[in-house]
């Protein structure tokens, strides 16, 4: 019987704490324990050595590590991927600086990595490969001779062809994408976004609704909306505070914002602080009535851009602090600290509104996690970006542009203020749609796709 094989730039350690781990962690482990598999990934580990895959066994499901060379890290993972495609793919190109040789470190690990995989695989697993570090994966596995059914799932949005036209290996990258058998993207825009870039610089045959032939290759190109897992979001959040918070909660009067982040300059945390600035200034009915709570642990620090908006946060947080507090009162709570995920749900219950204003983001599963943790008889309101993925599904959210400032202050003034009978409508609206496309949705429909479409006939005579 084929097994699933999946390749992500990080691998996660489980180590049977289900709890810990992402809801994302959870959908592939689960997709893992139902075939059977490998999950194939970096362990976070840099060594000049060139050590042998770290493998650990779990139930019928192995992990296989590898450690990077720091000359690796660095055009691969900072350079290539966190500081080209990262910020380009997320319509920032000012903070893109490109050079050939990170390219070229970015291949050669791709190519690495697949002739590392390669005799760990049985000629019928299905590979299953994740995110924008490993574009060219599909391409090395090509490469090297192997035939398996191979899908992409990018949790990223893909640009329009005014963004990516910037990317010098742009023709080579894409060129590189139809290797794969199947490529997911979160929302329509993406995929369309992709067929367009791919006319621009080929010629490209519509074989069918949503498989396409290029560069003598076929590719199908799908859209699957990554969900959350509803039930065991609902079970974490009902669970009681730790005694400290409960504490904590029962001393604050007012009503509570919250927003959780990894410390990204795609998140709009700055806009997200002068647009709550603007609902002090505009709607002082608030002042000493509202708290603001934004988590947003320190990551990929060792990238410029992402020492600069800590930089620019911690400022930001000071400086509208120390404008509006006063002895009694703050209002803006930064914490740039990682809290346990089955804590965050139990938080985001407790908070009357979840603001979650990206600037650009594949999906934002926060978003979908703050709505699934509400308690359905007195849910909470949720502030949306229009530029998530999430609010093509959450249109029940209070959808804001988050570079208004004044927008986004007015939505956070509706939802402080909303009667409950609205509340609840639009929470039951928004359930329906996280229980119908949750994560068992999102993997199984791309899986059993993945099994099913068609296969290019070069690549189907190698294989018989
Ligand atoms: C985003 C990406 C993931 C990545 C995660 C954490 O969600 O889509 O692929 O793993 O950020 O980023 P990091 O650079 O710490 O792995």
């Amino acid at each position: 019987m084929s097994r699933l094989v999946v390749v992500s730039n990080r691998i996660a350690a489980m180590e049977g704490k289900k709890e810990s781990a992402g809801g994302l962690a959870v959908g592939i482990m689960d997709s893992l324990k139902d075939a059977g598999g490998m999950w194939f990934g970096w362990n976070g580990k840099i060594s000049e050595e060139d050590l042998p895959l770290e493998k650990h066994q779990q139930d019928n499901i192995t992990f296989a590590s590898f450690s990077l060379k720091q000359s690796e890290y660095d055009q691969y993972y900072l350079n290539f991927s966190n500081t080209v495609i990262w910020p380009a793919f997320h319509y920032r190109l000012d903070l893109v600086q490109y050079q050939r040789e990170d390219y070229d470190g970015y291949c050669q690990v791709n190519e690495r990595l697949a002739g590392r995989l390669q005799p760990l695989v049985e000629p019928d697993d299905i590979l299953w490969i994740h995110d924008y570090h490993l574009l060219p994966f599909a391409a090395a596995c090509r490469k090297l001779g192997m035939t398996n059914r191979i899908g992409f799932f990018l949790h990223i949005p893909f640009p329009t062809s005014e963004i990516f036209n910037a990317l010098p290996p742009r023709k080579e990258l894409l060129e590189m994408l139809c290797e794969y058998d199947l490529i997911g993207f979160q929302a329509e825009t993406d995929r369309l976004a992709f067929i367009e870039n791919l006319s621009l610089v080929t010629d490209v045959e519509q074989l069918d609704d949503d498989r396409f032939s290029a560069y003598g290759k076929s590719v199908t190109v799908r859209v699957y909306p990554i969900g959350v897992e509803p039930d065991s979001i609902r079970e974490l959040a009902e669970g009681a505070l730790p005694p400290k918070l409960a504490h904590l909660r029962d001393k604050l009067n007012g009503k509570l914002i919250i927003s959780v982040d990894r410390l990204d300059y795609s998140k709009g945390l700055p806009e997200r602080f002068q647009a709550f600035e603007t609902l002090l200034e505009n709607y002082p009915q608030h002042r000493g009535n509202i708290r603001y709570f934004q988590i947003a642990p320190t990551s990929r620090g060792d990238v410029q851009a992402y020492q600069d908006i800590r930089h620019e946060l911690e400022t930001e947080a000071g400086r509208i602090n120390g404008h509006f507090s006063t002895l009694e009162w703050t209002p803006l709570f930064y914490l740039n600290q990682h809290y346990e995920r089955s804590l965050l749900m139990k938080i985001f219950r407790h908070c009357e509104v979840g603001l979650v204003t990206p600037l650009r983001d594949g999906m934002n599963l926060v978003a979908k996690e703050y709505v699934a943790s509400q308690d359905p008889a007195n849910p909470g309101v949720l502030i949306l970006s229009r530029f998530a993925g999430a609010a093509n599904e959450l249109t029940s959210a209070l959808l804001v542009n988050p570079y208004d400032r004044d927008g986004v202050a007015a939505a956070l003034d509706k939802a402080l203020c909303m009667p409950l009978d609205e509340r609840i409508s639009r929470y039951k609206e928004m359930m329906d749609v996280i229980t119908k496309n949750d994560i068992v949705h999102w993997r199984q429909t791309f899986l059993n796709d993945l099994k099913e479409v068609p296969i290019q006939e070069s690549k189907a005579a190698k294989a018989s």
